[in-house]
This record gives C-alpha cells, sequence and structure tokens, in this order.
C-alpha cells in the first residue's frame, strides 16, 4: 500500500464536478506534482488531501490510516500557498516560532528548531525582518520553513512559485527540491507549469477535467504520453493522421534526410524560427497540414534552408506514439 491513497475521490460544488472519481497513490518520500490547466480540480484534490475540503465520496489513506473525515486540526502537515499568507506583524522568526509554540516543548527547543529551520531555508540572517521587508522568494521561503518547522508527515504546495518573477522562480525550484531531499518529507505540489513539474517532480499527475489523464515519472509523460490530451498539454507535439489512427511525434524527433534517401514525408517550409541553438522549421505537409520540425541551427544553416525550401522527414517510428481516437 501506498503512504497516500486516494480512492475513487469525487467532489461536486453546486452543478460543477470538481473532481470526478480520482485514485492515486503517493510513495513515502516522493516529490509528486500535480499539474494540469486552469479549473481541471488541482486545489481541490489538494485541499482533501489537507482536510479542509470534504469528499462527497470516496476514501483518503494515509500511513494506512483512514483519514477520511479526519479534519486539518488533527492530521500533521505543512501547507504553502501561493500568496505568502506570513504574519505580518510578526518577523521571520516570529512567523516560524508561531505553529511552534502551539506544541506543549520547553522554550529552548523551540527556538533552536526555528533556527534549524532558518538555517536549511537560508534565511538565518534575516530572521528579525517583516515580511513587508522581504522579497517575495524570501517570504515564500519563510512559509517553507514554517510549514516544515513541526516536521509534518507531508507536505502541500499549492504553486509556492507561481507569484515570483523567473529567475527567483528557477532558483527556488532548486531549493525546495534539495529541502525536500534534506527532510525525506512526502510531498505534493500543484503546479500549472509543465517546465516546473517536469524539472521537480519524481512523479507527475496530469489532471484535465476533474480526472487523472497519467501518472507517470516525468520522462514516461514526455516520451509516452498516454492520452491525446498530454502530449498536447505538456511540451509541442505534431498531430498527423494515418490509416485512421493519430500519430504524435515531437519536433526534436522528426530527422532530415537526403533527397536521394529514404524518407518518410515530404514537406515544404513555410518560415524558419531561430531559437538559438535550434531552429524551428514551420512546415506544410502535402494535406496542407502544418508540421513543427526543431533542427541545430548549425545544420539549418549548412543546409542553406529558406522559406518554401522542400524537406524530405523521416519520422522513426520508436518516437511516434499512436493514439487509436480520430482527433
Ligand atoms: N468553493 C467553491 N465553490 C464553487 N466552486 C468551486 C469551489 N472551489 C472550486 N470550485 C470549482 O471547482 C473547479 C476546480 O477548482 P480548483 O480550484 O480545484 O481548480 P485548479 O485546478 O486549482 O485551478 P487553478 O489552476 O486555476 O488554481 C473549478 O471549476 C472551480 O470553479
Ligand atoms: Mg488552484
Amino acid at each position: 500500500m501506498s503512504f497516500m491513497e486516494i480512492r475513487d475521490i469525487t467532489k461536486r460544488f453546486d452543478r460543477q464536478t470538481a473532481l470526478d472519481g480520482v485514485s492515486l497513490g503517493i510513495e513515502r518520500g516522493e516529490l509528486v506534482c500535480i499539474l494540469g490547466p486552469s479549473g481541471c480540480g488541482k486545489t481541490t484534490l489538494l485541499r482533501i488531501i489537507a482536510g479542509l475540503e470534504a469528499a462527497d465520496s470516496g476514501q483518503v489513506l494515509i500511513n494506512g490510516k483512514d483519514c477520511t473525515y479526519l479534519p486539518a486540526a488533527k492530521r500533521n502537515f505543512g501547507i504553502v500557498f501561493q500568496s505568502y499568507a506570513l504574519f505580518p506583524n510578526m518577523t521571520v522568526m516570529g512567523n516560524v516560532l508561531f505553529g511552534l509554540r502551539q506544541k506543549n516543548l520547553p522554550k529552548d527547543e523551540i527556538t533552536a528548531r526555528a533556527a534549524e529551520v532558518l538555517r536549511l531555508v537560508d534565511l538565518l540572517d534575516h530572521k528579525n525582518k517583516y515580511p513587508r521587508q522581504l522579497s517575495g522568494g524570501q517570504q515564500q521561503r519563510t512559509a517553507l520553513a514554517r510549514a516544515i518547522a513541526l516536521s509534518p508527515d507531508y507536505l502541500l504546495l499549492d504553486e509556492p512559485l507561481s507569484a515570483l518573477d523567473a529567475k527567483v522562480r528557477v532558483k527556488l525550484r532548486g531549493e525546495i527540491c534539495r529541502i525536500q531531499r534534506v527532510l525525506g518529507v512526502t510531498t505534493v505540489m500543484v503546479t500549472h507549469d509543465q517546465e516546473e513539474a517536469l524539472t521537480m517532480a519524481d512523479r507527475i499527475i496530469v489532471m484535465n477535467n476533474a480526472v487523472v489523464e497519467q501518472i507517470g515519472t516525468p520522462r514516461e509523460i514526455y516520451n509516452r504520453p498516454a492520452t491525446p490530451f498530454v502530449a498536447d498539454f505538456i511540451g509541442t507535439m505534431n498531430f498527423y493522421r494515418q490509416n485512421g489512427e493519430t500519430r504524435a511525434i515531437r519536433p526534436e524527433n522528426i530527422g532530415l534526410a537526403e533527397r536521394s534517401g529514404a524518407y518518410d514525408v515530404m514537406a515544404r517550409v513555410k518560415s524558419l524560427e531561430f531559437k538559438g541553438p535550434l531552429t524551428r522549421i514551420h512546415g506544410t505537409l502535402p494535406d496542407l497540414d502544418e508540421i513543427l520540425v526543431d533542427v541545430p541551427s548549425e545544420t539549418a544553416e549548412e543546409l542553406r534552408l529558406h522559406e518554401d525550401s522542400t524537406l524530405f522527414l523521416r519520422l522513426p517510428s520508436e518516437h511516434l506514439v499512436t493514439y487509436p481516437a480520430v482527433m
């Protein structure tokens, strides 16, 4: 049995179905990302795992125990939200001490523990500052310190990085992964940023329209998307129809062949998009479908590709993903 078992959870708000029979397992010590478009049910699922929301039906088991009806206050978890949610009238240290004081521990122990987690998130030098004196990244690290101070059984993060600018976001991604590994704490993080999920997660749960579309490692999700939705949602994908099936292939997996060599399809260059190391070719197939092909920019130059150049494309079968449904 997994550390966390979500069994057939359904949740409705009025006529809106937020979760429709969601089942999944999360292993102890894993960092799992829940990824999906806005409104697909990510936060609702996280709130049910926290006990902040009650499911209409289904079960939540944590550490072998049925927690479906256990209120949040009786569950031992740490949580960080998108908005920093710090106490503005308390210092960094004060914010971290706040939760610790609810436990009846000796004062020295509480202070030592607060200092320990602040060192872990690299904020010890800022411990006497108030939230308004901190950058967004420092505020989120304070929230993280507060969430882990009580040694939670599990950590829940709801888009903790989305309010930060791109550079801080990337840095904090690494920080969260490092801290998660040091603590070995089972972590569930909600995001709608696929790059965040691909770089951080041990496994990704892809959701759409209140259901789970696929659960897998970042590589499995990227290389073998189980459904056309996942294929389309993660990265860039070409879709084309052949023999009543839909086939998908990523732009970087399409090869260029010599005119005299074997090839699978011919295309015409519509435009070229220089992206630094890669050049993205926007091509047109004979049946007027569009196709995207990524080639090293060096290759594009050597071949002197230009608008209206003819391309002989190879679509290696090992990179083709086939879906029975016609899209
Ligand atoms: N308290 C509520 N009352 C009514 N409807 C709600 C409530 N909470 C969520 N919903 C609805 O349930 C659906 C799922 O919402 P949820 O917040 O789980 O989405 P999300 O995947 O977290 O989206 P986002 O990426 O925008 O945060 C949405 O259609 C939303 O409008
Ligand atoms: Mg949400």
